[in-house]
C-alpha cells in the first residue's frame, strides 16, 4: 500500500473534473475539512478504499477460437465503436435571472444533468430560491443528480465553470431591443463587477439585450478575454432561421443547414448562400419570394412572440439555444457554432461585438471561423458593424 496522502479540495476538484462522483479514501488518509465541503458541494462521495474491483475476464484457447470462428459466420453483426465524446459534465454553472428564460435553463440542465450544481440567482426574494425547489422536487421523478439551489446574492457565481446572464428588462411590443441599452447597461455592470472578483475564471454567456451591445460591455466591465465572453444569439435566430424554411419547404428541420449571423436586432445576418435544404440550395426549393419571407420571419421572430405575449418575450427558445452553447463547450457536440462574440478584424469588423460561426471548448472560444459569404451578406455585416458603432459612440 503506498503511503497515506492528504486529500485536499483541488484533489476533490481534480476527481470530478476526471467525470467521477466518488473518492476513494485509503487508511491513513487524510481529508482535509475543506475538502469535505467542497465534496459536498460539488457532490462527490468518500468510500472507504480499496474498493474491490471485478476479476478480470478469462477465458481459454477452445473459448477464444470458438468466438473467432462465430465471428466469421454470416449473421454475426459486429458491435458499434464505443464513441467517446469526451464530454464533461460541468462542476457548477450560474444562471444570473430567474426569469422565463433563466428558469427554463436552469430545468433542462437540470434534466440533463449538465452540471452537479446549478445556481439560480435573482433579485426578487425568495424567487429563486422557490424556482431551485420547484426544480429539486423534480428529480424524485427525474433522478437526475444535479443540485439546484436559489440565491438572492451575486456573490454565490463563485467557483461556476460558466456563468449565463439572463438578467435585466425584457420587451414590451412595439420596444426593439435596443431601447432597452441604457437600463440594461447597468444589470450587466452590477454583474460583472462582481464576476471580475467571484469567478474571474468562469466563462460568461450574456443573454441579456441589446445582446451584442451588452456581450461588449460584459468584456468591457469584466476586462476578460474575449474566448470567455460570448453573446447567446445566433443559435436562435439560426433556429428561427431553420424553422421558417423548413416549414416554407414543407421537410423536416432537420433537412435545413442554415445560420443567422450579424447582429441579434433587425441587422441580423441570415446566410442564404451557403443554406441548404436536403443538401441542395435554397433555390432547389424556394423561389425568391419565400426566402426572402424566410429571412423576414427569422429576423421578426423574437418581436413576434413579444407582440403575442404583451409583456414580456420569448423563453423556451432562447435557454434552449444556451443548451446549444454549453453542449459545445463541455464537448457533447462539435464543428461551427454561431455566437456573437467580440471581433478582431475577422471578416474586416474591429471592436465590436457580433455573431459569427466559432469553435467553442472547455475554455470558451477556440477559434473564429470566416465563412465564404456573398458580396451583399459581406455588406450586410459591414452594416450591422456600423449600427452598433453608431450607438456606441452615442452613449
Ligand atoms: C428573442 C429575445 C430573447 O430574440 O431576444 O426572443
Amino acid at each position: 500500500m503506498s503511503k497515506s496522502r492528504v486529500i485536499g479540495s483541488e484533489f476533490v476538484e481534480q476527481t470530478r473534473a476526471r467525470g467521477l462522483n466518488f473518492l476513494e479514501v485509503f487508511p491513513g488518509d487524510i481529508v482535509t475539512a475543506v475538502a469535505k465541503e467542497t465534496a459536498a458541494r460539488i457532490n462527490i462521495e468518500f468510500h472507504d478504499g480499496p474498493i474491490e474491483k471485478p476479476a478480470p475476464l478469462r477465458t481459454d484457447g477452445n473459448t477464444a477460437t470458438r468466438r473467432a470462428l462465430y465471428r466469421r459466420a454470416p449473421k454475426w453483426i459486429a458491435p458499434k465503436a464505443v464513441v467517446n465524446t469526451r464530454a464533461q459534465r460541468f462542476s457548477k454553472i450560474s444562471i444570473i435571472g430567474s426569469g422565463g428564460v433563466g428558469t427554463n435553463l436552469a430545468h433542462l440542465a437540470a434534466n440533463h444533468h449538465l452540471a452537479a450544481e446549478i445556481t439560480l440567482i435573482d433579485i426578487v426574494p425568495g424567487l429563486a430560491a422557490a424556482n431551485a425547489l420547484d426544480l429539486n422536487h423534480c428529480s424524485g421523478i427525474t433522478n437526475t443528480a444535479a443540485r439546484v439551489t436559489g440565491s438572492e446574492n451575486l456573490e454565490d457565481v463563485s467557483g461556476s465553470h460558466v456563468v449565463v446572464v439572463t438578467a435585466g428588462r425584457a420587451r414590451t411590443p412595439g420596444m426593439t431591443r435596443t431601447d432597452l441599452v441604457n437600463t440594461n447597461k447597468r444589470v450587466i455592470r452590477q454583474v460583472g463587477n462582481v464576476l471580475k472578483t467571484q469567478a474571474p475564471d468562469a466563462i460568461v454567456i450574456v443573454v441579456t439585450n441589446p445582446l451584442d451591445d451588452m456581450t461588449l460591455e460584459m468584456v468591457r466591465c469584466t476586462g476578460f478575454d474575449r474566448n470567455k465572453v460570448i453573446g447567446m444569439a445566433g443559435t436562435l435566430d439560426s433556429s428561427r432561421f431553420r424553422h421558417a424554411l423548413a416549414k416554407a419547404a414543407g421537410v423536416s428541420v432537420a433537412d435545413v443547414s442554415a445560420v443567422a449571423l450579424g447582429n441579434h436586432g433587425d441587422d441580423m445576418v441570415p446566410v442564404t448562400s451557403t443554406a441548404t435544404v436536403r443538401g441542395r440550395s435554397l433555390e432547389s426549393y424556394l423561389n425568391e419570394e419565400a426566402i426572402a419571407a424566410c429571412v423576414d420571419d427569422a429576423i421578426t421572430g423574437g418581436g413576434q412572440v413579444v407582440a403575442l405575449k404583451k409583456s414580456g418575450s420569448a423563453v423556451f427558445a432562447p435557454a434552449h439555444a444556451v443548451i446549444e452553447l454549453l453542449d459545445h463547450i463541455r464537448g457533447a457536440k462539435a464543428g461551427s457554432i454561431p455566437v456573437s462574440v467580440l471581433l478582431n478584424g475577422e471578416y474586416g469588423i474591429n471592436g465590436v461585438v457580433l455573431g459569427v460561426p466559432t469553435h467553442l471548448g472547455i475554455n470558451g472560444v477556440i477559434e473564429i471561423e470566416e465563412l465564404d459569404l456573398s458580396n451583399t451578406e459581406v455588406e450586410a455585416l459591414l452594416k450591422a458593424a456600423a449600427a452598433i458603432q453608431a450607438r456606441l459612440a452615442a452613449s
